[in-house]
């Protein structure tokens, strides 16, 4: 994106008498010269040939950047205008100065760094060493690792350092004292220039970064810091060391999220790129669905104007997240390029004005409703803001209506901005993003396919990956991601279902191991990626079908639970992931709690508190797809209506005991009946499915035929499930997947 075009047009009229008799001006059309125009070293491409308004971008090898990023055709002249003594180069990367180490060594000590240039760093004595001992300047102008420090821990806060190209000002660590940074000349500050010492010992805000023109975030350093920033708004998972200082929550349980997507699509973008923005904002927009909650939409595009694609109201008011989601998608492939109307200006400002409208018609709307709600502002941007103004006043106004002066507010409102290309004047940025603790907000790019990679390899990312629960509701073309801890398990002659709770380990029934099958005989079929080996199975000892014979109970299923362990771990993917296992630290993240809430009371208060709780298990799996063929719907039985469900049980075959609490112990749950409906009940082969808070284990009457495979409940046909909140089944459950040395182990919450 240009400059400011008053300017531009200025310099015009003052050129044009010394341009005059240029063999392309000649022609009169307003197009550009050919010549002076090749950069050594590289190369270049054109938005629009060599016509007005074309956007000439210079290309370099990789640890390179162009001296001039980019020139546009305006009026028959290169803006900036070529020099023949001085045409445009690619020079070599430099990673910012590092000799700003405080009380301690750099070696070697070098006037420059260039990619791929090693440092070493050592302290005095008398200092502590952290952060990394070597560091390597990466092509994209940024030292590996992290910032090395000699301190002396003995303030309240630990040293914060001083980053590579920064100076600091402020050596007092001690609380409440600040530091602040500033970067050497030609080099923008992204992060905090003024960090405060927290209560807790912990710096506010992020490390400074010294930028260049030409640096930028590897997809690796963007999908990280903006999957881990995002990923608290989406998953609610407080994963700190220090409680005091971790980060604010910002939803509560059935908290709304509301997402303002604004594009850039001002005349620097070609058809091709503006297309690829879609479909890096499709793509973003399917990873959040991938999390649990359902966020609302805005999408917006700007250049010199700004339109709505997709309004948040209209979102809202379609009732049907799902639909409308598909239908926003869908909005957002039908808008065409050419629809854009004038695309000279970047008008970043109106982009926020219009941002600020939608919010203040939500909040007009129902202001419990807005006050209560998260608000996301992620901004595509590839160049410099020339119209409406500076952005920041309305950014500001955005904060007040959002945060309203109350600091406990201040987590309501996420900024991004993401700068793709090397136009990109990143000093603009500051005063656009939200400032966290450990979160980063700006990103920059080096194109659009990176951008894209970013956002694929988000949700991949190896901290996102041992979420429990996350499925996709909707994706069509991919049923399985509806059901991605989905398993099938046969056992010689028997089927029975279970459910991947680990990438090691998968949940059933352990009445499913009655013939003793051998590890061979036991197949399992995952997703159709993953073909798996088991390396053995474990039932609890306790399980014991034969012990209250005597007793008048043929068999008796208490502790009908089994886990079965793989040899290696599976690589989890979109097809492939754990359900939650209900006291697990790792389900607060999907009941969208936080660590100091989620304690097994509270799950247990929140799946299983009610008389009457809706669950469902799957049937067995359509081997194509590898989904459940059908989704069974029950209704588990509790407090006043429980007893009647447990009693049932005497009227099971081979029972003649009069106590049914000796068959239905407190490790089960019940289902069945008429009351208040029927419900589905469990057939052969659906053992060991899980319903998220228990394992179909044994049902009173065989109500299933093979032709009959979804039969309903009568009166007295109950189906029994193990608790899995039982504290006995905890415990065995605990032992094997608390312990897990081949996958990721979960952590157990207290009972
Ligand atoms: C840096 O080193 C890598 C690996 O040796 C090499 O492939 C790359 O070309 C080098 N980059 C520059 C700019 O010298
Ligand atoms: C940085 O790169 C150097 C040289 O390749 C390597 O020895 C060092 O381990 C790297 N540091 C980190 C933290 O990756
Ligand atoms: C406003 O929102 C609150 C909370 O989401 C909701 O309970 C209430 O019914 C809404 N009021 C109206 C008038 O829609």
């Amino acid at each position: 994106m240009a400059s400011k075009p008053r300017l531009k047009w200025l310099l015009l009229v003052l050129m044009v008498p010394l341009a005059a008799g240029a063999p392309s001006l000649a022609a009169g059309d307003g197009s550009c010269p050919q010549e002076n125009i090749d950069i050594s070293g590289g190369s270049f491409i054109l938005t629009n040939s060599y016509s007005p308004g074309s956007i000439l971008k210079y290309r370099c090898d990789l640890g390179y950047y162009p001296s001039i990023p980019t020139r546009r055709c305006q009026y028959g002249t290169w803006i900036p205008k070529p020099i023949t003594k001085k045409p445009a180069e690619c020079k070599r990367v430099t990673c910012p100065n590092p000799r700003v180490l405080e009380n301690g060594e750099v070696f070697p000590h070098q006037p420059k760094y260039y990619v791929n240039d090693t440092t070493e760093y050592s302290c005095h004595t008398d200092y502590t060493f952290s952060g990394s001992r070597v560091r390597i300047c990466k092509e994209n102008g940024k030292w590996n690792g992290s910032t090395p420090i000699c301190g002396h821990n003995s303030d309240y806060c630990a040293d914060p350092g001083v980053p590579p190209g920064s100076s600091r000002t402020g050596n007092d660590f001690k609380i409440d004292h600040k530091v602040t940074y500033r970067c050497d000349s030609k080099l923008t500050l992204i992060g905090s220039k003024e960090r405060v010492c927290l209560d807790g010992g912990m710096w506010s805000g992020t490390e400074p970064q010294c930028y260049a023109g030409f640096t930028y975030d590897t997809v690796e350093e963007a999908s990280e810091g903006f999957s881990s920033s995002l990923k608290s708004s989406l998953t609610f998972q407080q994963e700190t060391d220090n409680d005091q200082t971790g980060k604010k929550i910002a939803l509560v349980k059935g908290g709304k999220l509301d997402i303002y997507i604004g594009l850039d699509a001002s005349n620097s973008i070609t058809k091709e790129d503006f297309d690829k923005a879609k479909e890096v904002i499709k793509t973003l927009i399917k990873k959040i669905s991938y999390y649990e909650i359902s966020p609302n939409y805005e999408i917006l595009m700007f250049a010199s104007d700004v339109e709505r694609i997709v309004s948040i109201t209209d979102f809202k008011n379609s009732g049907d997240a799902r639909l409308q989601l598909q239908k926003a998608l869908k909005d957002l492939d039908d808008f065409q390029y050419k629809k854009k109307g004038d695309r000279t200006g970047t008008n970043i400002g109106k982009l926020y004005t219009f941002i600020l409208e939608s919010m203040n018609i939500e909040n007009q709307n129902n202001r419990t409703a807005f006050l209560e709600t998260q608000h996301i502002i992620i901004v595509f941007t590839d160049g410099q803001f020339n119209m409406g103004g500076k952005p920041k006043p309305k950014v500001d106004l955005i904060r007040n209506l959002v945060i309203d002066n109350k600091p406990e507010r201040e987590n309501k409102l996420e900024l991004y901005v993401f700068g793709v290309g090397e136009d990109v004047k990143k000093d603009d940025m500051n005063g656009l993003i939200s400032e966290r603790l450990e979160e980063r907000h700006f990103f920059a790019l080096k194109d659009l396919g990176e951008m894209q990679e970013t956002f694929d390899s988000m949700i991949d990312d190896s901290t996102i990956v041992g979420l429990c629960g996350i499925h996709q509701t909707y994706d069509a073309k991919n049923p399985r991601r509806k059901y991605p801890w989905l398993v099938e398990i046969s056992l010689g002659t028997l089927t029975c279902m279970g459910s991947l709770v680990t990438s090691s380990y998968i949940l059933t029934a352990a009445h499913c191991f009655k013939e003793n099958p051998s590890i061979q005989q036991i197949r399992i079929k995952l997703d159709k990626m993953n073909p798996v080996e088991v390396k053995r199975y474990i039932i609890p000892k306790e399980y014991d079908t034969k012990k209250k014979e005597g007793m008048g109970i043929n068999e008796f299923y208490d502790f009908d639970i089994a886990l079965i362990e793989l040899t290696l771990p599976v690589k989890m993917s979109f097809n492939l992931r754990p359900i939650c296992i209900p006291c697990t630290k790792e389900t607060n993240g999907a009941l969208k709690l936080t660590d100091s809430e989620g304690t097994c009371k509270k799950h247990e208060e929140m799946l299983l508190s009610k008389d009457l709780v809706d669950a469902s298990f799957t049937s067995k799996m359509i081997d194509k797809d590898r989904t459940p063929r059908k989704i069974r719907n029950i209704i588990i039985k509790q407090g006043k209506h429980r007893d009647a469900c447990v009693k049932d049980a005497l009227k099971a075959e081979g029972i003649s005991t009069t106590d049914a609490y000796q068959v239905v112990t407190k490790n089960f749950l019940c289902s069945g009946g008429t009351e208040p409906n029927q419900d589905d009940i469990s057939c052969k082969g659906e053992s060991g499915g899980a319903t998220f808070v228990g394992i179909v284990s044994w049902g009173t009457k065989n109500l299933c035929t093979k032709d009959k495979i979804d039969a309903k409940s009568t009166t007295d046909s109950r189906d029994y499930h193990i608790s899995l909140f039982s504290p006995e089944i905890q415990a065995f459950l605990k032992a094997y997947l608390g312990n897990d040395k081949t996958g990721s182990s979960l952590t157990f919450l207290p009972q």
